[in-house]
């Protein structure tokens, strides 16, 4: 068994490098899905998903197939997608709405939003005398263990214990504060719907590669170069460029040695947020528009002080991508060891001009989106990260790049002056892995 194969899992794991197996092999996936996944808060899904009582959609959590549903009594509940008769998918389609309760499409068992049973077909001459019915809590849907919710975005744990939402968010919750600030109502909500790319790689290779600052300016260099030709042309010809060709030659004009200037901040439970800010704060009259709304909502100060965060990236370990000043969205739910899903969403500042939308939508289609040259050289790597590791060249996984120059505070972990391509979010991302598979929690 795994156990006696690999006594002690944190093994695998050193300060500046990590074991490939921890990428390639099944036995320690399906131990990650039960020590990490199915215990820690993963991203359920916005409240605007489900806007009225009986909306409900789909998502996978670690192993689990679940839904998140709205109830007539306002709460979103998050419940096993398990009809709890003889174990039918109780609903098949990504989303929709229940109606009034859930009905099992096989023998019409009924529940509440909340899971609790309703009724079954003729229950009083089927069942009596039987354990099954409505005093038998195993009759019900059964519900996370824990749901909690953050300015809308609804996270569920299926561990009955641990740290708090807010608790285990930390710093990290910056992200939503950041995102749901920038809109004159002080709320998002969701564009739907997303879209979903099943990548030939280990879930822990996204994660990896959202903070790697190094890889921007050669992966990317190729589309970010053609942009600026692009967009140089355009502004001789015109006088000025539409913003969204800056949004990839970024990654041209960005160049190396620039993203050492960024720095990126670690925190416990994995969490890392990137600063820096590829400049999307011009003076348009777009932009202009949309701060003369913010003052309104707002007043000078305070939108200062909320359009001056200084934010390229926030990861919310384990499952969690979130770029707020874009309102970009990635979730990764993985599928086996070398198969993950990532579902691809993008937000509505409520109370924003529409320009302000088209902004985010823009960068949701040309960076984001499984189309783009970005997005599919990024998946071209993670692929080829996933071959080369199961080949038997050598057993280690470097993350040494300005390793023992971080500088640790109150248990959080600063890039050093000048050390943006660092890798300490890999480092800090497997160091809680380490925590989470060694201890349990
Ligand atoms: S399996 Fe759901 S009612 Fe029978
Ligand atoms: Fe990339």
């Amino acid at each position: 068994m795994l156990q006696e194969r690999i006594p002690d899992l944190a093994k695998f794991v050193e300060p500046d490098r990590v074991r490939k197996e921890v990428y390639t092999d099944p036995q320690i996936f399906e131990l990650e899905m039960a020590r990490i996944h199915e215990k820690v808060w993963i991203y359920c899904g916005h409240e605007s998903q489900v806007p009225k009582a009986g909306d409900y959609a789909t998502v996978q959590v670690g192993r689990q197939p679940m839904l998140m549903v709205r109830g007539k009594d306002k709460l979103v509940h998050v419940l096993y997608n398990r009809c709890p008769h003889r174990g039918n998918m109780m609903c098949g389609d990504r989303h929709g709405n229940a109606g009034e309760f859930f009905r099992c499409s096989y023998h019409a068992w009924t529940f509440q939003h909340d899971g609790k049973l309703r009724s079954i077909p003729m229950m009083e001459s089927g069942y009596a005398g039987t354990r099954y019915g409505k005093d038998n809590p195993d009759c019900n849907m059964k519900q996370a263990a824990r749901v909690e919710s953050y300015r809308g975005f609804v996270f569920a744990s299926l561990a009955a214990d641990g740290p708090t939402l807010k608790e285990f968010l930390g710093e990290s919750r910056i992200a939503f504060d950041d995102m749901c600030d920038r809109a004159p109502g002080g709320e998002v909500e969701v564009v739907p719907n997303c879209f979903r790319v099943i990548q030939h790689s280990n879930w822990k290779i996204f994660l990896e590669n959202q903070l790697d600052a190094l890889h921007p300016s050669v992966v990317h260099q190729s589309t970010g170069r053609a942009a600026h030709e692009v967009e140089k042309d355009i502004a001789k010809k015109t006088g000025k460029a539409p913003l969204s060709y800056h949004m990839l030659s970024a990654f041209a004009t960005v160049t190396i040695d620039k993203w050492d200037n960024f720095q990126t901040l670690n925190y416990p439970y994995g969490h890392c947020i990137l600063t820096g800010y590829m400049g999307l704060r011009p003076m348009d009259p777009d932009t202009l528009a949309y701060e003369k709304v913010m003052h309104k909502a707002y007043g000078k100060e305070r939108t200062e002080e909320i359009l001056g965060v200084n934010i390229h990236h926030v990861l919310i370990y384990p499952g969690l991508s979130v770029q707020s000043p874009l309102q970009q969205l990635r979730a990764v739910r993985p599928l086996g060891v070398d198969k993950t899903l990532t579902e691809i969403w993008h937000f509505r500042l409520k109370g924003a001009p529409e320009p302000i939308y088209r902004r985010s939508l823009a960068y949701y289609n040309l960076v984001n989106s499984p189309s783009t040259m970005i997005n599919a050289d990024d998946l071209e790597n993670f692929w080829k990260c996933q071959q080369g590791l199961t080949s038997d060249a050598g057993d280690w996984v470097s993350f040494g790049r300005f390793h023992g120059r971080d500088l640790e505070k109150n248990g959080v972990v600063e890039t050093g002056p000048n050390m943006g391509t660092s890798e300490a979010p890999m480092r800090n991302q497997m160091k809680a892995w380490a925590r989470y598979m060694g201890n349990g929690r």
